[in-house]
């Protein structure tokens, strides 16, 4: 598969994925064996990118995600490109679907952290290690001097951050240099391409989560009514599936699908090849927990559209009205 390129020399595949779903906020988790099969056939699709974070996890067990991603890719280790995160647990006990953010990013907090992830994940060194959300009571100088001695020591290999803007990335990297930032990014939210200047000039790669807007972008659902109302689907409650939001995001829909018929690929293909012909260090990990979908993303790896058209799609998505899409969930304020 095409690769892209991070920060500090790290190639990626230009399609990661996604793993969170498999244990958390997208429905009922996934049997173990069938997400350990779904991570190993991105392997043999080409992916070499695979993201997890020490947050996610089921009911049974809050850092499930960790284990099945280094179950599933321990025969692949030394070809395999994994990031996790630190510093966020979640409110369980507050009542809301989508639970709100602690932030802790003590220096101690990161090291019991990154000797539980190393464990989980069952290797001895972690390729990209993200610091999830800021902590208020940690200034990120502290947490990048935590990164520099955790290079040191050969536990991670280089550390991003994600969630931030201009002036943390600044302050993280004059301390030590930070190979990509892991923010919201997708047709429905570019509010971050204002960081674009500020990545190319640093040398920093985007890694662009949520990149099909938590799924509407594939144009594969047209109301809310497939998302489990228990409880444990995030989606139920995203404004871009609400019914209103349905109607007034069709023109959006009707773009996206007309570009794939143009370009012989699907919605949710030309999504992310907006994205990676974007830059070159733009590596989108899209989520799926279905086989036929997680071919269908990586393939948009072999879509090219030329800078001219990318411009165009801009354009036409400035010119487009559209809801309100998942901003995240609140981080709470420190105590
Ligand atoms: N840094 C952070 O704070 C942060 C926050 C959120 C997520 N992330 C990371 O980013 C990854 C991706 O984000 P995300 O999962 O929130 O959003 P996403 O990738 O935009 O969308 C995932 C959703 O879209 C559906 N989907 C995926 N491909 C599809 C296709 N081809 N056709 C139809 N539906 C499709 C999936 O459903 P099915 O599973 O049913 O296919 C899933 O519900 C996560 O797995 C996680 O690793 C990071």
């Amino acid at each position: 598969m095409k690769k892209q390129q991070l920060g500090q020399g790290l190639e990626v595949s230009a399609v990661g994925l996604g793993c969170m779903g498999l244990s958390h906020a997208y429905g009922k988790p996934t049997a173990e064996g069938e997400a350990v099969r779904l991570i190993r056939d991105a392997v043999q699709l080409g992916c070499t990118f695979f993201d997890t974070a020490e947050c996610y996890g089921t009911p049974d067990d809050p850092h499930q995600n960790e284990v099945l991603v280094g179950r599933a890719l321990a025969p692949y280790r030394d070809r395999v490109v994994i990031g996790t995160k630190f510093g966020l647990t979640f409110d369980l006990e507050d009542g809301k679907v989508n639970h709100d953010l602690v932030p802790d990013a003590r220096p101690e907090a990161i090291r019991r952290s990154v000797e539980g992830s190393l464990r989980r994940l069952g290797t001895d060194y972690i390729d990209i290690y993200y610091q999830h959300r800021q902590d208020p009571n940690v200034p990120v100088e502290v947490v990048a001097e935590v990164m520099r001695d955790l290079i040191r020591e050969g536990k991670i290999r280089a550390w991003g951050l994600s969630e931030v803007g201009e002036d943390v990335i600044r302050r993280a990297h004059a301390v030590c240099p930070v190979t990509a930032v892991q923010n919201r990014f997708s047709m429905m939210a570019r509010w971050y391409e204002k960081l674009f200047p500020t990545l190319e000039e640093l040398g920093i790669g985007l890694v662009a989560f949520s990149p099909l807007a938590n799924g509407l972008l594939s144009c594969a659902y047209r109301d809310d009514s497939a998302f489990e109302k228990d409880g444990s689907d995030y989606r139920a409650i995203m404004p871009q599936f609400s019914p209103e939001a349905m109607e007034q995001n069709q023109g959006l829909l009707h773009l996206v699908d007309e570009l794939a018929a143009a370009h012989d690929a699907t919605p949710a293909q030309i999504s992310l090849a907006w994205m990676i012909c974007k830059k070159p260090w733009i590596a989108p990990i899209p989520g799926t927990r279905k086989e036929l979908r997680l071919r269908e993303n990586l393939g948009a790896a072999d879509i090219e559209l030329a800078a001219d058209e990318v411009a165009a799609i801009d354009t036409a998505l400035d010119g487009i009205c559209m809801s309100e899409v998942f901003g995240g969930s609140v981080v709470k304020k420190a105590s």
